[in-house]
């Protein structure tokens, strides 16, 4: 099929998506939405993705099937620890000067980054003041974030995370291991609340004294990222802290002037006022 058809399937159903789920994938980096929707097409069967947008119109049940095509659902649990580590022995001694905390991790997947700050504050003695915001777009990760299940064979890489990050415990300490599944403790969740959020069509909700959002807006063009970029910005309390991970930046953003460099090596920026 000519190219130029194809991507005008696609401009076609991510504005179906768009109009009728209220789901806008319109300005995410287009090449890597191409891939994932020509994909989505072959792995369900359609002949087009024509075929497809009339399918996810018609049949609400194919939404969360397309939407597990549409969003990356690759994550660790400390993943990157040295992140982690920088921010135990460089955030939260900053944090620890408040008599309560709020922390968001946007684009949460299925709880990894979620438990690993759960776990960290625990162990530095903040778990108790923190609450928690675990939001992301897709329900089925939000189910998973909320059910705190990883199968048994991830645990060893999980770890292996926790221990390079500084990790104070034993892992081991905070599940229990049955039919094949590590089951997280309730307790890491008992301060959290999960919610449907989208970086890309939502507003800030609470004012934050830590956000974490790594390896969400890889998938964004660069409008986009400045939109969630300017989200972080507004929910963030003064000198409240961005962590965004190595892999993105705000260098390019148009409010890169509204932060300032904390640990550059990690990618956490600190609120700064104009
Ligand atoms: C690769 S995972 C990152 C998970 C975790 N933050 C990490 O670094 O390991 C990307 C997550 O971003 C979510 N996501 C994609 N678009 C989003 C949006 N507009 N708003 C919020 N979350 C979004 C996806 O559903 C997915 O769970």
């Amino acid at each position: 099929m000519p190219d130029k058809i194809e991507d005008l399937e696609i401009q076609l159903l991510l504005e179906a998506l768009f109009q009728h789920y209220h789901y806008d994938f319109r300005h995410y980096a287009r090449a890597s939405i191409k891939r994932r929707l020509v994909q989505a097409r072959d792995q369900l069967g359609f002949a087009s993705i024509s075929a497809l947008q009339d399918r996810v119109l018609h049949d609400p049940d194919m939404l969360p099937r397309l939407l597990g095509y549409l969003t990356v659902q690759v994550s660790e649990m400390f993943r990157d620890p040295s992140y982690f580590r920088a921010l135990r022995e460089k955030v939260l001694p900053h944090l620890r000067t408040y008599p309560s905390l709020k922390v968001w991790i946007a684009g949460c997947s299925a709880g990894e980054e979620l438990y690993s700050l759960a776990i960290l504050l625990r162990e530095e003695g903040l778990y108790e003041r923190t609450l928690f915001y675990a939001t992301d777009i897709n329900p089925d990760a939000l189910s998973a974030a909320e059910a705190g299940l990883y199968p048994l064979d991830r645990i060893r890489k999980f770890t292996e995370n926790h221990q390079k990050s500084g990790g104070k415990s034993s892992l081991s300490d905070y599940y229990t291991a049955a039919y094949g599944r590590a089951v997280f403790d309730k307790s890491l969740r008992d301060r959290v609340v999960f919610s449907d959020h989208s970086l890309v069509t939502d507003a800030v909700f609470a004012e934050m004294h830590l956000i974490s959002c790594r390896n969400v807006m890889i998938y964004f063009d660069r409008a986009l990222q400045d939109r969630a970029i300017g989200l972080f910005r507004e929910s963030l309390t003064r000198k409240g802290f961005l962590g965004l991970g190595s892999k993105e930046s705000l260098r390019f953003s148009r409010h890169a002037t509204g932060f300032a460099d904390f640990v550059p090596e990690e990618k956490i920026y600190q609120r700064r006022e104009p």
